[in-house]
């Protein structure tokens, strides 16, 4: 692949006066990356060179974290020492506690922002970074400062949801505890007592899974904040704003509550029929903007509710559900034609809805995955860091005649 920053002009190109414009960045290159790759043709996807398939069955979350902020797998040492300090980080500034508890009234994701942006101004080691990439100080001893405020980050925001979803209940907070991992720490933080292995695993293969996805709205924000020289925080609050936008994350929650409202897996297929009508309702969790075969996730997850449901039942038939209108859009040449397959979000809310999490903290726990891409990518591009200045086409007029208030009609 080309080491250059090339621009395609094969997405969604719009013509204008000042030349071509490709609406929405639709396939332009910003940078080179070796976190992650897709292949949205054939359906696969690489963390470092590693099918997901393969991590998702053989690494915890944890894992995945030390290959994508350092570029490889841990061995045994160093994965305990990752533990060890995303353990020792998950404590909240008291001054981000009291934010979290202000809004606890408030949507999750907003908490999340103020949160994170809160906790980086106390943040001495974030500070610190901050000053050294302004001065011109950016060498291996502040990348391995970067790294480290990333790890912080990531041991902190299951913290920061987890103490919303107490508060927002009128709940006392959970305080984090060492001798759990990653995944089964965030679910005894959230509901105060100790978890299933089968939901520790389902919170820790979706954390997994949603872990970087090379460069969707949320990572380019974060890569356009990160290359100003802000700091780490506010592009991890940057982003999360982004995430929020129901274009981008929170199509999971829309999914499971479609299921909801069809009720009964026999509906499904005049559900998918409505959907193929022009002016018809989009089925949530499908389709994709880079994936045109099956997403890979998406089969990873569905195995997963599988064995949820197996062991816990299905009794709103959610998955019974969602299976019905897999098959149907699966067998419909509207989507055949269209290359609509079913993404990680068909699946992925059945399993957060059964555990008890509610709709509103979907979209948290994506963010608290993504995390570790998002500052992994901002990292990466301080090696060789530019100002993101795009131009816009100014089509207005020039040089119109002023006229004082007293004048203007
Ligand atoms: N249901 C019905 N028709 C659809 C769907 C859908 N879910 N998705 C796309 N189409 C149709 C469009 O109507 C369009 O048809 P047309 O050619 O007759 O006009 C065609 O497929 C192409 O649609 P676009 O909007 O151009 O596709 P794009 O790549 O921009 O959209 C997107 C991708 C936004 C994900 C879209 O498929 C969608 O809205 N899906 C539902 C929401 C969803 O599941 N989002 C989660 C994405 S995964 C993630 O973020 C982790």
């Amino acid at each position: 692949m080309s080491q250059e920053v090339r621009i395609v002009t094969s997405g969604k190109v719009i013509q204008s006066p000042c030349g071509p414009i490709v609406h929405g960045l639709e396939d332009v290159l910003v940078k080179t990356t070796t976190i992650s790759d897709i292949d949205g043709r054939n359906g696969i996807l690489w963390y470092r060179g590693y099918r997901i398939e393969d991590l998702a069955n053989n690494s915890t979350y944890e894992e995945v974290v030390h290959l994508i902020l350092y570029g490889k797998l841990p061995n045994k040492r160093e994965l305990e020492d990752l533990k060890t300090r995303l353990a020792s980080n998950r404590d909240l500034h008291p001054a981000t506690v009291d934010v979290i508890k202000a809004l606890a009234k408030a949507d999750p994701m907003f908490a999340l922002e103020a949160a994170v942006a809160t906790e980086g101004a106390y943040d001495e080691d974030n500070l610190k970074l901050a000053d050294a990439l302004r001065s011109g100080r950016y060498k291996e001893t502040e990348k391995a400062l970067a790294l480290r405020i990333a790890e912080k980050l990531i041991a902190k925001l299951p913290t920061i949801v987890a103490y919303h979803y107490r508060f927002s209940r009128g709940l006392d907070v959970v305080r984090p505890r060492s001798d759990l991992g990653h995944s089964a720490n965030f679910l005894f933080m959230f509901f105060g007592k100790e978890p299933d292995p089968l939901a520790v695993r389902a919170v820790d293969l979706y954390l997994v899974l949603h872990a970087d996805h090379e460069i969707p709205a949320s990572t380019f924000t974060a890569l356009v904040i990160g290359a100003t020289l802000s700091d780490l925080y506010s592009v991890i609050a940057g982003a999360i704003g982004a995430l929020k936008g129901p274009l981008h994350g929170g199509a999971n929650e829309a999914a499971v509550k479609s299921y909801l409202e069809i009720g009964d897996p026999a509906k499904a297929k005049d559900v998918v029929e409505a959907a193929t009508k022009p002016g018809g309702p989009r089925l949530m969790g499908v389709g994709h903007r880079v994936y045109k075969a099956y997403d890979p996730r998406a089969r990873i997850f569905k195995g997963l509710v599988e064995d949820y449901v197996k062991k816990f039942g299905d009794p709103q038939k959610l998955y019974a559900i969602a299976s019905s209108i897999e098959q149907a859009v699966l067998s419909h040449p509207y989507f055949q034609q269209r290359r609509l397959f079913p993404n990680v979000d068909f699946w992925s809310g059945i399993v957060f809805y059964y555990m008890g999490i509610p709709y509103e903290y979907f979209t948290p726990l994506f963010a608290m995955s993504r995390v570790v891409g998002w500052t992994a990518h901002v990292i990466e591009y301080w090696d060789n860091n530019r100002l993101f200045r795009p131009r816009a086409c100014y089509v207005g007029p020039h040089d119109l005649q002023y006229v004082p208030i007293e004048k203007r009609e």
